[in-house]
């Protein structure tokens, strides 16, 4: 397991660049191809462990892989995504016109009951990454069911 505690010192030093932030967590660059997420509230603890567990299940390969956490689930260990800068890098991955026509294909069906995620998540640039340029879904712990506690 890597050293959460050595991590977490280095965040409070500022040794990390900050990539960015949302509702319920800062993300660090950790310089070595992944990032870190820290969770700033209880609801981005619940962000962090839904990601575990669908990380875990997952057999699509369209999330960005999560190769470790700590114990408490204040951080997950991600791999590192280039920004994505318009949907539309997605839509011409997947050989679409549009978010309705995404919406259609079986993959994001299927990740979609499989995970408890709203499809309408996946419309949004912001919660996808390059990763060896492909694109991957890199913020998906807002479940129907994290949603619903907080
Ligand atoms: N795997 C990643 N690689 C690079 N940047 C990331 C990654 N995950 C998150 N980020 C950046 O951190 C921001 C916040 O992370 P996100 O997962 O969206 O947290 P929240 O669940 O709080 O919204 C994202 O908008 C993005 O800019
Ligand atoms: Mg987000």
């Amino acid at each position: 397991m890597a050293s959460f505690d050595i991590i977490k010192e280095n965040i409070h030093k500022g040794k990390y660049p900050r990539l960015g932030s949302g509702s319920g967590r800062v993300v660090f660059d950790l310089n070595n191809g992944y990032v870190i997420k820290a969770a700033k509230n209880r609801r981005g603890i619940a962000q962090n462990k839904a990601e575990c567990v669908i990380a875990k299940n997952d057999r699509s390969s369209m999330f960005a892989k999560i190769i470790d956490a700590s114990k408490d689930y204040h951080f997950v260990i991600m791999e590192k995504a280039d920004r994505v800068q318009s949907i539309s890098i997605v839509w011409r991955y997947y050989k679409v016109k549009n978010n309705r026509e995404l919406s259609g294909l079986d993959p994001f069906k299927k990740i979609c009951s499989r995970h408890d995620l709203l499809m309408s998540d996946l419309y949004r640039r912001m919660n996808w990454g390059l990763v060896k340029g492909k694109p991957v879904i890199i913020d998906y712990g807002f479940t129907k069911e994290t949603k619903k506690l907080y």
